[in-house]
């Protein structure tokens, strides 16, 4: 069974006390997480910079030690390059249709690189593209704010998103929501058919990170 087949919260380690990402990810380890998401952003597809292929290349031997794997989300315009320097120490890369016109292909190249292919779509995104990239997408990532930082409030209209996006998949493909989540958030997108839950300050905007997510999961109903 795949990581992502089973219901899980993946910290955004974007929101990691950064002078100590290391000791927070062991604690998250220690409580059964084994799904990290790294966002990265260009300064030029989102307002925002973030993490790079050093911190990946840093934090993905700590995850697969444990049986885990990173989770790589693609905020940047034209991530054709970024694919492959990602792969490496990626288990699963998502991509927007926003930010290159061929797609398809930079989905299919996330395959070919031994990745599973995500299509991330933003809010304002129509879920009905993805009708044409059915073959060549392992699982959506439904944005519940618009991409570039975290802490935004969640949008209202994502639940019915994630339902237009669940009725458009094969019933086995996991759908992954994407900012704004916490204890209060959490169950409009389980309810409407997300398995998948990233949080950032819904985890690591906490004293206490690994409690936050313990009570992340177990409304996940899963790890
Ligand atoms: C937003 C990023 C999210 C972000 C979520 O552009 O893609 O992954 O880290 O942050 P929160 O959970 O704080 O909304
Ligand atoms: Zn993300």
């Amino acid at each position: 069974m795949g990581l992502l087949d089973v219901p899980r919260v993946l910290p955004s380690v974007m929101a990691a006390d950064l002078m100590r990402p290391g000791e927070q990810v062991d604690a998250l380890l220690g409580a059964g997480c084994r799904v990290f998401h790294v966002d990265v952003m260009d300064g030029r597809f989102v307002p925002n910079l973030t993490l790079g292929t050093g911190f990946a290349a840093a934090l993905a031997p700590r995850a697969r030690a444990a049986g885990g794997m990173l989770d790589v989300h693609l905020m940047v315009e034209r991530p054709g390059l970024m694919i492959e320097r990602f792969a490496p120490h990626a288990g699963s890369i998502s991509v927007h249709p926003e930010a290159d016109p061929q797609i398809h292909r930079r989905l299919a190249e996330i395959r070919e690189a031994g990745c599973l292919a995500g299509l991330a779509l933003s809010p304002g995104t129509p879920p009905s593209l993805l009708a044409g990239l059915l073959d060549v997408v392992d699982y959506v990532n439904v944005m519940g704010v618009d991409p570039g930082f975290s802490g935004q409030d969640f949008i209202a209209t994502t639940p019915d998103r994630i339902s237009a996006v669940r009725a458009l998949v094969p019933p086995d493909m996991p759908v992954e929501v994407d900012g704004g989540i916490h204890a209060a958030t959490l169950p409009l997108a389980r309810d409407a058919g997300a398995s998948l839950f990233v949080s950032a300050s819904g985890i690591f905007g906490h004293d206490d990170p690994v409690a936050a997510y313990r009570e992340l999961a177990g409304l996940a109903g899963g790890g």
